[in-house]
């Protein structure tokens, strides 16, 4: 698949009239910038999600010498997922609304057109893995549950507890502060100081912060991580690391790795382990990945539908930019609800050419902090996303300013 000038040229104009809204001129220039950059590609190749940039080094060189692209990928993913302080993925990820934490991820070798994938997997720590067992050993594509987790010890994985000090206690403060049964009662001789009449609602929530910091403090987290555990408390987070790999010859392949939204209801599968929605690789086309609201990604089968687009002649950026507009459209364009939608992709093209695109810059949590792709051609850097809107995400639920 060549890239040509007049690619080069739609993608110019795609990227300055998504951002046309912005008004900092900057932007604009950083963002064409970035497009500049993927006018030739290289190859090999490894695109990743931020916090995919550590295991970047490894991997290339991995890569270059000659490994798999899916091994080299699965080399990215397993830093985060061993890592007890990611507390998106694997080892230390935030557990689901009983204190259990539940990974997903699926992986593609674009070389053998495979896939596996294992969904709600307990006490496993790199589901990432697994999912290459599942690819490797079974005539399956997806195990879930009881049944991916006794294959995977069966495969020799060990069981591992996976809710670190840290989880735990931020899962404790979750569940006596913000969930609905936990925490003194009515019998508590405190209880109309924690529930005051005639407050308005920005008091009501000044009260819950000052308990949450209170009952932070309680449970021993350390001063320095509480503001951290109260956001994570309050705005459950949905982190994840998505990682491609494309070598000279031009085999690619990709996969995606989390412990999903945190509080979730036990047995909630987001868009991660979703051949198509949190992963898609196509060795005739390119790879793509996702971040963000699981069940908004699923709804559009984001990273399939970004392959079919490049299929069809459609640059990366182009076509990372149309399944955000899907999520769009499932909203009328209601800006008042998109604002709580959280979405980045990942897009790596079979010549090397690639985007990262979000529908907002970043989260309104961690201002001064855009979403970025991480990249390693030879060189590696970090670039920020292409926005679709001005702006910061909003958690969900809201809260009062
Ligand atoms: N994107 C990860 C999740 O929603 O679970």
């Amino acid at each position: 698949m060549a890239f040509s000038r007049r690619d080069f040229l739609t993608t110019a104009v795609v990227g300055s009239l998504s951002l046309g809204l912005e008004s900092q001129e900057q932007k604009q220039q950083d963002s064409r910038k970035a497009q500049t950059r993927t006018l030739a590609g290289k190859r090999p190749i490894i695109v990743s999600s931020a916090n995919g940039y550590n295991y970047l080094d490894d991997a290339y060189n991995f890569l270059r010498g000659g490994g798999d692209t899916l091994d080299a990928a699965l080399r990215v993913v397993k830093g985060p997922e061993d890592d007890p302080n990611d507390h998106s993925v694997g080892l230390g990820g935030l557990p689901n609304e009983e204190g259990v934490v539940e990974l997903d991820a699926c992986c593609m070798h674009g070389p053998s057109r495979r896939a596996g994938a294992v969904g709600g997997i307990r006490n496993i720590k790199n589901p990432s893995q697994v999912v290459k067992a599942v690819m490797e050993h079974t005539g399956h594509v997806f195990l879930v549950g009881d049944g991916a987790e006794r294959f995977a010890v069966a495969q020799g994985f060990p069981r591992e507890t996976l809710l670190t000090d840290y989880s735990r206690k931020v899962w404790l403060l979750w569940k006596e502060t913000h969930s609905d049964w936990w925490g003194p009662g009515l019998a508590d001789p405190n209880w109309k100081k924690r529930f005051p009449a005639g407050k308005s609602q920005k008091d009501e929530w000044q009260i819950r912060m000052k308990r949450m910091k209170e009952v932070a403090a309680q449970l021993g987290i350390a001063p320095e991580q509480r503001a951290t555990a109260i956001r994570e408390v309050i705005f459950p987070p949905t982190g994840t690391i998505h990682c491609s790999a494309l070598n000279d010859r031009g085999d690619i392949s990709g996969c995606t790795t989390t412990s999903g939204l945190a509080w979730k209801l036990p047995g909630r599968v987001g868009d991660s382990p979703i051949i198509g929605a949190g992963c898609y690789a196509d060795q005739d086309v390119g790879s793509a990945g996702a971040t963000g609201s699981g069940e908004e990604n699923i709804k559009v089968a984001g990273a399939h539908t970004i392959i079919e687009n490049m299929r069809k002649g459609m640059s990366p950026l182009e076509a990372g930019t149309d399944a955000l507009k899907r999520i769009v459209r499932n909203y009328n364009g209601d800006r008042d609800r998109l604002k709580f939608i959280d979405m980045t992709y990942y897009i790596l093209r079979k010549d090397g050419v690639y985007a990262g695109v979000s529908l907002w810059e970043g989260y309104a949590s961690e201002p001064g902090k855009p979403h970025r792709i991480a990249i390693h051609d030879g060189s590696k850097r970090a670039e920020k996303t292409v926005n679709l809107f001005p702006g910061l995400s909003q958690e969900w639920p809201p809260t009062p300013a």
